[in-house]
């Protein structure tokens, strides 16, 4: 089967299409036909080696923490699911990923796919909708009425957090480059600018979703009310707020209940998958390239 590799870490040239044999299901396990994957800024972090000691892969490695597909085949011991059904699933950070024809995955991370979104595009769903439902729901515990900032709406985290914290009743302002402003407004949001500098009044929590100097992150804990939360996805936030500002850093944990529970929202209507780009496999190269140099924006779907 194909599969898109890097055998050392470092830039984007050091990925390539391999051929492999294709893997068998271990106990507990599944083998997916990959439908598609998606582009994930830690992926290219991965692949250039600064997480090592978080995320340590073994060497050739196969990128691609989020999958679409169909189940090929069963492993020992696996109940509840069946050969053909149709899965997406956030995969464990160091196993080999989805950048290929089929990937092995275990189980008990995997729920049903959206019905009424094509299947790759489903893919676009796991590691970040988990992310914003965790960074909201279980470290933020926002609830109806609180004031809520996004910064970094624009991208795809921030844009699962922004409806689901609208759904919840929270008043939502983000922030967002112009070329996801209108889509923002559409989910509910006050949208202003990327300068946070131009943001007024506090906020019950902030939640940081953007790759931002240290700087930006004390500003960030100062729009927060007295003893409000910033919960922050990159850039850890400053300690010791005399305020009993709460910084919180997210670590997104698979959750496959969860994650049928974004799909259900998915398929009524009230959660909607962007995507920003289609690529094949092959063009995952040039995908992690163009994150590399920043002109990488929005999510990109990975078609096998
Ligand atoms: N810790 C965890 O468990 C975890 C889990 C998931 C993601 N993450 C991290 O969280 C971040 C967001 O993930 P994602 O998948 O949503 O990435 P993404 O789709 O690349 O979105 C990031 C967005 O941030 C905005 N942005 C960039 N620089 C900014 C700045 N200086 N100020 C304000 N906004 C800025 C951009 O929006 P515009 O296009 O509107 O400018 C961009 O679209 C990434 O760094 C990712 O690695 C961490």
């Amino acid at each position: 089967m194909k599969v898109i590799r890097f055998h050392e870490h470092g830039d984007a040239g050091t990925m390539q299409l391999d051929d492999v044999e294709q893997p068998t299901p271990g106990s507990g396990q599944v083998l997916i036909k990959v439908a598609g994957t998606s582009f994930n800024p830690v992926d290219a972090s991965i692949r250039a080696g600064y997480l090592r000691q978080v995320f340590p892969v073994a060497l050739p490695h196969t990128p691609g923490i989020d999958v679409a597909g169909t189940v090929t085949a069963l492993g020992e011991g696996v109940t509840g699911l069946q050969v053909g059904a149709r899965v997406i699933g956030f995969l464990p950070m160091t196993a080999d990923g989805a950048a290929a024809e089929y990937v092995l995955a275990p189980a008990e991370a995997l729920a049903a796919a959206p019905t009424t979104i094509p299947l790759a595009d489903a893919a676009a769903l796991p590691a970040t909708g988990l992310t914003a439902w965790q960074a909201l729901f279980d470290h933020a515990d926002v609830q109806p009425g609180q004031r809520i900032l996004v910064n970094g709406a624009g991208g795809a985290v921030g844009g699962y957090a922004v409806q689901l914290a609208v759904q919840a009743g929270a008043t939502v302002v983000a922030t967002a480059g112009e070329r996801n402003a209108e889509r923002l407004r559409g989910y509910g949001a006050q949208v202003t600018d990327r300068d946070i500098d131009g943001v007024t009044g506090r906020f019950d929590t902030v939640l940081n979703f953007a790759p931002v100097p240290a700087a930006d992150m004390a500003a960030l804990a100062g729009l927060v009310r007295d003893g409000g939360a910033l919960v922050t996805t990159t850039t850890p936030g400053p300690q010791d707020d005399p305020r009993g500002v709460r910084s919180i850093s997210v670590f997104v944990q698979s959750d496959a209940g969860r994650l049928a529970a974004l799909v259900e929202r998915v398929d009524a209507g009230r959660l909607h998958v962007h995507i920003a780009d289609h690529v094949t496999l092959d063009e995952l190269p040039a995908v992690h390239a163009r994150s590399d140099a920043g002109t990488l924006s929005g999510k990109t779907v990975i078609v096998s």
